[in-house]
């Protein structure tokens, strides 16, 4: 398996957060019940699995081996990568503040709304470029030999930083999420 196998794969459950973010939005805006509870749950998974699992993953082990075989960094794709990536960081923390703020069980708050909008959409538009633009040029530059080797740094990596069963109770957590969502 390819090291960009593994992170669109992480993408496609990243993006089942999304659908629940979209969801979220749609809720608090048509004055649905959105639980607190749950929505600090989907935070919480940004936090870990997207932030920490994946894009610790690129930012550690795929950028650096990307930039020894030429793919820019300051002025280029991997530079532009790196700001979105803290830029969705602010987001989940203005999103964690305005839950914070949030008196009753249930999600009323408008900000939330917005919040939740606007990371959703940067998530989106992050995750089609990086698999359009970027991996596409990774996987032209990179040697089969870099493949392995980042393979084999993300699972140390992930052991190391948030250990498979957190990995998996993630997974698991928001494929439940989601398919809740489906049926409603
Ligand atoms: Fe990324
Ligand atoms: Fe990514």
């Amino acid at each position: 398996m390819k090291a960009t196998d593994i992170l669109e794969e992480e993408h496609r459950i990243i993006e089942k957060g999304i659908m629940y973010l979209d969801f979220s939005v749609e809720a608090i805006r048509n004055k649905k019940e959105v639980k607190k509870e749950e929505f600090s749950k989907v935070l919480d998974f940004f936090s870990t699995f997207a932030d920490k699992c994946h894009h610790l993953k690129e930012e550690k082990v795929l950028f650096p081996l990307l930039e020894l075989r030429g793919i820019l960094k300051e002025g280029g794709p991997i530079g532009v990568m790196l700001f979105e990536h803290e830029e969705g960081r602010k987001l989940v923390r203005e999103m964690k503040e305005a839950l914070n703020s949030e008196r009753k069980n249930t999600i009323t708050n408008e900000q939330i709304a917005i919040l939740a909008s606007n990371y959703a959409e940067h998530l989106r538009s992050h995750i089609w470029k990086e698999e359009n633009i970027l991996f596409k040029l990774a996987n032209e530059v990179l040697l089969e030999e870099d493949d392995e080797k980042i393979v084999s740094l993300f699972e140390e990596y992930e052991e190391k930083e948030v250990g498979y069963e957190k990995h998996k109770h993630y997974v698991e957590m928001i494929n439940q999420l989601s398919a809740k969502i489906k049926v409603l």
